[in-house]
């Protein structure tokens, strides 16, 4: 078994492949970013349920049309601080920012500029994907005229254009998943959000949603945030990830840099393991309950 890391570990840095942690003091990892080229960014974020911290002092940086994946077990935080980004949750302390704009003084702004894929199931499986599209495209403010032309190429380039006109219960996972990502972009949000956008699907349906996110920030630079249980996705798809244990930030940097901390050989599933705490029992009832009824749903 691997030894676990010291935070002087975590200090580890190249030129190329940066790796930096919690316990970096406020600004030394932060400061080799320019500040337009944030996207994300959280200063000391926290959040409280009671008496439990489920967000602890959390610092993020997120560049500027890069993939960031937010890694961690069961009831890490990860959904906690997607919701705090997308304005669904105050924080009880810290700030963070989103394309620029305070999450608690410019909620309002902050919503425009994002798209977010919930890690439960949010498309209406009663209504067709057209429809559903179209209900994303009026809450968005997409002006009449446009609307059809914006659903059509939202549809073209999640390869659901076929599919439009039948009711979302009929999709398989991957389409749901697809049509999800489709509705979170009909904006071209600056940012766009997704928990979990991979669970409980297929190989190749999984593969399919890799690329349409590639596509997303191809197309428009966005920036991406997703969470992730799957090693392999993170490592496929992410510039960088941060991997999050009792709401802290215990390691980040590029996969890369990650892997060589622990060896030659080493995978992301290594990395996971050795800065993952031992102490997780593997999250709550209620951690675990949300995630399963998707995965059932979508598979
Ligand atoms: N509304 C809430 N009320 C009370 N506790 C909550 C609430 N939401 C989350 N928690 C708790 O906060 C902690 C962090 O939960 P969170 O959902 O952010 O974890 P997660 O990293 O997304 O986990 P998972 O990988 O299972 O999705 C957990 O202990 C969870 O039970
Ligand atoms: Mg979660």
């Amino acid at each position: 078994m691997t030894a676990r890391a010291s935070p002087a570990d975590h200090q580890l840095a190249t030129s190329d492949n940066r790796i930096e942690a919690s316990s970096a003091a406020p600004g030394t990892g932060a400061s080799a970013v320019p500040p337009m080229e944030v996207a994300i960014r959280t200063s000391g974020l926290t959040r409280r349920f009671g008496d439990l911290v489920a967000v602890d002092r959390l610092d993020l940086r997120v560049r500027a049309g890069s993939i960031y994946g937010l890694l961690g077990p069961n009831g890490a935080g990860k959904s906690t601080t997607i919701k705090i980004l997308i304005t669904l949750l105050p924080p009880s302390e810290g700030t963070a920012e989103v394309a620029g704009l305070d999450v608690v003084r410019e909620a309002r702004a902050v919503r425009h500029h994002i798209g977010y894929v919930s890690q439960l199931l949010s498309a209406d499986g009663g209504l067709t994907g057209y429809e559903n599209l179209m209900l994303s495209a009026c809450l968005y403010g997409i002006p009449r005229r446009e609307r059809r032309a914006r659903i059509d190429e939202a549809l073209a380039t999640m390869e659901l254009s076929d599919a439009a006109h039948r009711v979302v219960s009929t999709y398989s996972g991957g389409m749901v998943r697809r049509l999800e990502i489709a509705q979170a972009t009909i904006h071209h949000p600056a940012v766009l959000i997704l928990d979990e956008p991979t669970i409980g699907l297929d190989p190749i349906a999984r593969r399919a949603v890799w690329e349409q996110m590639r596509q997303a920030r191809r197309a428009g630079k966005t920036t991406i945030l997703l969470t992730t249980h799957d090693m392999e996705e993170a490592d496929a798809l992410c510039d960088e990830v941060g991997l999050i244990t009792h709401g802290r930030l215990a390691a980040h940097g590029t996969p890369a840099a990650l892997k060589q901390t622990i060896g030659p050989t080493a995978s992301l599933d290594d990395v996971f393991t050795r800065y993952g705490d031992p102490r997780d029992e593997g999250g709550s009832y209620r951690d675990i309950r949300g995630t399963r009824r998707t995965a059932e749903r979508l598979g």
